[in-house]
C-alpha cells in the first residue's frame, strides 16, 4: 500500500503539470482526490493490515493527500494567472479602428417650434401657466361663456369622460385657472401650452393637437396691445417683414373677437399657392376677453380688461416648413423626423 501511495503521488503530480486547461486541472482533482477517486480507493483496503501498519500508511495517506493539495491549488493559481495574461494580451485596442457612430435623437418639430413660441413671449415679460387635460365642464365651457346649450359647443366636438368631465378642446380653461391662481395680482401676462383633444382627423385636424393660449388682463389693456403683441410675435416667428391683419370673427369668451392673419410667408403678400391666392395665412384665433370670464377669473370687468389669443402650433409648424400633412407628425416616420 505505501507504494500504492507513492506511485498515485507520482503520477498525479506528473499529469498535473503538463494539464493547461482549468477544467481538465479540476477533471484531475476529481479524480485523485474525489469521493469515488484512486486514493479513497486505496484506503479502502486498510482493513486487511496489521495494527503496526495501520497509523503508518494512515500518516502516508494523509501526507500524500495535503501535498497534491497543495498542487492542486498551485497549479490551479499558475493557469488562472495565465488565462488572465492571454486575454489581455488579446484585447489589443486599435486605435487607429474608426469610431462607432451613435445616431443621436434630437428634439421634435412640435417641441422645437414650441420652445420657439414660448421664447418670444418669455421676451416680452409673459410667464408660463399650465392646466389639466382632462378638463371639467366648468373650465373648458361654462366660465368661458359657453352655456349648456350654446351652438357654439358644436364648433369643438368634444371627447367626454363623464357628463362634467371631458378631454379639454382648447387651452382656454388656462385662462380661467390662471387668473384664479393670480388674482388679485396685476398684471396677468400668461402663454398656455399645452395638449387639446378634438372629434376630427384629416389632413389638417387630428384628435390630438396641441395650442399656446395667451392672456392678458390689467388696467387699460386695448385691442391695440393685442395688435401689438401679435405683430411683434408674427415677426420674430415668419420674419421681420411680415404684416398681420385682423379679421372680425366670433368666440364666445371675447368681444370683439378677430382671427389674426398673418402676411404670406413665401409670396410676401402678392398671393400664391400657400396663400390661397390671397397674400393673407390665418394663424390664430383671439379677441378682447369678454366681461362674464374676467369675472369667473376673480377680476372686476369694470375695473380691468384684457386679450385672449390661441394659436395651434401643428399649424405654425406647417406654415413654418411647409408642410402640407399634419399626419406627418404623429407618424414617427424618421426620413420626415430627420430633416428637423
Ligand atoms: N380657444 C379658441 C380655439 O380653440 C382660440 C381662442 C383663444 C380664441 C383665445 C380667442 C381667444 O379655437
Amino acid at each position: 500500500m505505501e507504494q500504492q501511495l507513492n506511485a498515485l503521488r507520482q503520477e498525479a503530480e506528473a499529469t498535473m503539470a503538463q494539464v493547461a486547461e482549468l477544467e481538465s486541472l479540476n477533471d484531475l482533482r476529481v479524480k485523485y482526490l474525489g469521493k469515488k477517486g484512486v486514493l479513497t480507493g486505496i484506503l479502502r483496503n486498510m482493513g486487511g493490515l496489521s495494527p503496526e501498519e495501520r497509523p503508518k500508511i494512515g500518516m502516508l495517506a494523509n501526507q500524500v493527500r495535503d501535498v497534491l493539495e497543495e498542487l492542486f491549488s498551485l497549479r490551479e493559481a499558475e493557469l488562472k494567472q495565465k488565462a488572465r495574461a492571454d486575454r489581455l494580451g488579446r484585447e489589443k485596442i486599435d486605435v487607429t479602428l474608426p469610431g462607432r457612430i451613435f445616431v443621436q435623437g434630437h428634439r421634435h418639430p412640435l417641441s422645437l417650434v414650441q420652445e420657439e413660441i414660448e421664447e418670444i413671449f418669455l421676451g416680452m415679460g409673459f410667464q408660463i401657466a399650465e392646466g389639466p387635460e382632462i378638463e371639467s365642464d366648468h373650465y373648458n365651457f361654462e366660465a368661458l361663456n359657453i352655456p349648456k346649450d350654446h351652438p357654439a359647443r358644436d364648433m369643438q366636438d368634444s371627447f367626454y369622460v363623464t357628463e362634467e368631465i371631458l378631454l379639454r378642446t382648447h387651452t382656454s380653461p388656462v385662462q380661467i385657472r390662471a387668473m384664479e391662481k393670480l388674482f388679485p395680482s396685476l398684471p396677468v401676462k400668461v402663454i398656455c401650452p399645452g395638449r387639446v383633444f378634438r372629434k376630427d382627423d384629416d389632413a389638417t385636424h387630428s384628435p390630438m393637437f396641441n395650442q399656446v393660449e395667451g392672456l392678458v388682463v390689467d388696467k387699460g389693456i386695448s385691442l391695440a396691445d393685442l395688435k401689438g403683441i401679435l405683430l411683434e410675435f408674427a415677426r420674430q416667428m415668419f420674419g421681420p417683414e411680415r404684416q398681420i391683419r385682423l379679421r372680425p370673427s366670433f368666440f364666445p369668451f371675447t368681444e370683439p373677437s378677430a382671427e389674426v392673419d398673418v402676411s404670406c410667408m413665401l409670396c410676401g403678400g402678392e398671393g400664391c399657392r400657400i396663400c390661397k391666392g390671397s397674400g393673407w395665412i390665418e394663424i390664430l384665433g383671439s379677441g378682447m376677453v369678454h366681461p362674464h370670464v374676467l369675472r369667473m377669473g376673480g377680476y372686476n370687468p369694470d375695473e380691468v380688461t384684457g386679450f385672449a389669443f390661441g394659436m395651434g402650433i401643428e399649424r405654425i409648424t406647417m406654415l413654418k416648413y411647409g408642410i402640407d400633412d399634419m399626419r406627418y407628425f404623429y407618424d414617427n416616420d424618421l426620413r420626415f423626423l430627420r430633416q428637423f
